[in-house]
């Protein structure tokens, strides 16, 4: 392409512009990300008066508005309707990714039958699979709408088109990817196309106050594809989380503008679609091995649910000079402090010379810190090949000097801890105060790793 005006080059992983190619994107540290891009044209119509209702927009008395939070929408499936917040927010614009043949479509075919069930319009945008392959996956999952429209479409100006004409209550776009608009010279999928297509979504959704389903494909790393810039956009983005090895899907809302960051929904893959679980903490204890040294059960929150969750470890003999920590589902620096805080705090664990490998089972990432217990349980298990008692749970944030700190929702943690058989739940100390009354288990406030690992074996 000859260097015309208007030529830029565009970070690929962040959006950073530049007047000439970069190896190293300055802004988020990527390499290689930077890719030749006709500067955007200025947009005619409603998106270049920069106003989200697609008119002039006018200052509102705050008082003058009017609340929605009483029109939410439910999906009549209770585990999207969890991690959305209760159910779909009009006008919002809702982002989700996950890896190829996770269930992206199959998730959002499956809101889309009920929504139209419930008397809307929907239009399902596909700019992946024909009709047939989509009326497939649908008799699979005896869909039956009348209300659901599909469109195989990749164009931006003609699906707006389309949406003029059939006016539909909800639209799903599958995937944001594949759509481009011809005002743009960039190829699909590149930062100012993904850009460009979630912007007049945005605008659609805000200004007919009609939800808007996005589904991002992800990158090696497991970001949306391209764009971190489109989570910006968006009023709430969902992950599908773990592996496709598993029968179990997890859905979590990694940003969510109209309920809690962090909240989980779990489906099961069956043959005739994904189907909620109602109870995950079983699911995640189901395959937990009988007295295994190196199994500890934590009680996790994750959103505003609390989940019973096998953490599993292996430390063995390091096959190098340099000791490993791997973790899967479990950040590695949170690991490598951890070992040190046991090795240093803690008489009798010397780790320098073994290798650490911690999984947290089936396929959850855990990103909490009262999660820190449980690694140490485990660990401190399978270092000194004493398995723990199968009845006991634990949870508890761990500091450098081996101090165990409170954690957030204790109480709702010993409940589920409770109602799934446990009898005994370590725990920080500051938090069991008065737990004791309320509850069948015995409840251990411990206020040092040394003192839980003493409760422990
Ligand atoms: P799909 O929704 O096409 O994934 P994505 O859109 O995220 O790429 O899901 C594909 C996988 O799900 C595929 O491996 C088949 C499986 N599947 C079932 O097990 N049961 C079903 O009822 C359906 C529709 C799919
Ligand atoms: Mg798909």
């Amino acid at each position: 392409m000859a260097k015309g005006v208007g030529t830029i080059y565009v970070c690929q992983s962040c959006g950073k512009q530049s007047p000439k190619s970069l190896g190293k994107c300055p802004a988020c540290g990527e390499w290689n990300t930077f890719v030749e891009e006709r500067a955007r044209a200025v947009p005619k119509g409603a998106a270049a008066r920069g106003s989200l209702q697609g008119r002039e927009a006018q200052p509102v008395a705050f008082a003058d508005i009017e609340s929605q939070d009483d029109v939410r929408v439910s999906t009549g499936i209770t585990e999207f309707d969890r991690v959305l917040g209760g159910g779909i927010v009009p006008g919002s614009l809702v982002l989700i990714g996950g890896d190829p043949g996770i269930g992206k479509s199959t998730l959002l075919l499956e809101v889309a039958d009920k929504l139209s069930a419930s008397g809307r319009r929907v239009l399902y945008v596909s700019g992946e699979e024909s009709e047939r392959q989509i009326k497939m996956r649908g008799e699979r999952l005896g869909v039956e709408a009348r209300n659901l429209y599909l469109l195989p479409e990749t164009n931006l100006e003609s699906i707006f088109a389309e949406i003029e004409r059939e006016e539909p209550g909800a639209v799903i776009v599958d995937s944001i990817q594949t759509v481009f608009s011809s005002q743009i010279e960039s190829a699909p999928g590149s930062v100012s196309q993904v850009r460009e297509v979630a912007g007049r979504f945005l605008t659609f959704a805000k200004s007919r106050g009609v939800p808007v389903f996005l589904i991002g494909h992800v990158t090696k790393d497991g970001s949306i594809a391209g764009p971190k810039a489109l989570e910006h956009i968006v009023d709430t983005v969902l992950y599908f989380e773990g592996d496709r090895h598993h029968n179990h899907r997890i859905v979590r809302a990694t940003k969510n503008r109209f309920g809690a960051a962090n909240e989980l929904g779990v489906f099961e893959m069956t043959g005739t679609g994904l189907k909620p679980v109602a109870n995950p903490s079983e699911i995640f204890l189901q395959e937990r091995p009988e007295n295994a040294a190196g199994s500890v059960v934590m009680v996790s929150m994750e959103g505003t649910r609390p989940m019973l969750v096998e953490v599993q470890a292996l430390v063995s003999s390091a096959q190098y000079n340099y000791p490993l920590r791997k973790a899967q589902g479990y950040a590695e620096g949170r690991l490598a402090l951890l070992i040190a805080v046991l090795e240093k705090r803690v008489k009798g664990y010397n780790l320098r010379e073994k290798d650490v490998f911690i999984n947290v089972a089936g396929g959850l990432d855990i990103d909490e810190p009262a999660a820190d217990l449980g690694v140490v349980a485990a660990i401190a298990s399978s270092f000194s090949d004493a398995p723990l008692n199968g009845q006991t749970a634990v949870f508890g944030e761990v500091g450098l000097t081996g101090e165990v700190r409170g954690a957030m929702q204790a109480q709702a943690r010993a409940r589920e801890a409770q109602t799934l058989g446990f009898k005994k739940l370590i725990m920080p100390a500051s938090n069991a105060e008065g737990l004791q009354r309320l509850l069948n288990l015995r409840a251990v406030g411990v206020r040092t790793v040394e003192e839980a690992l003493r409760e422990l074996f």
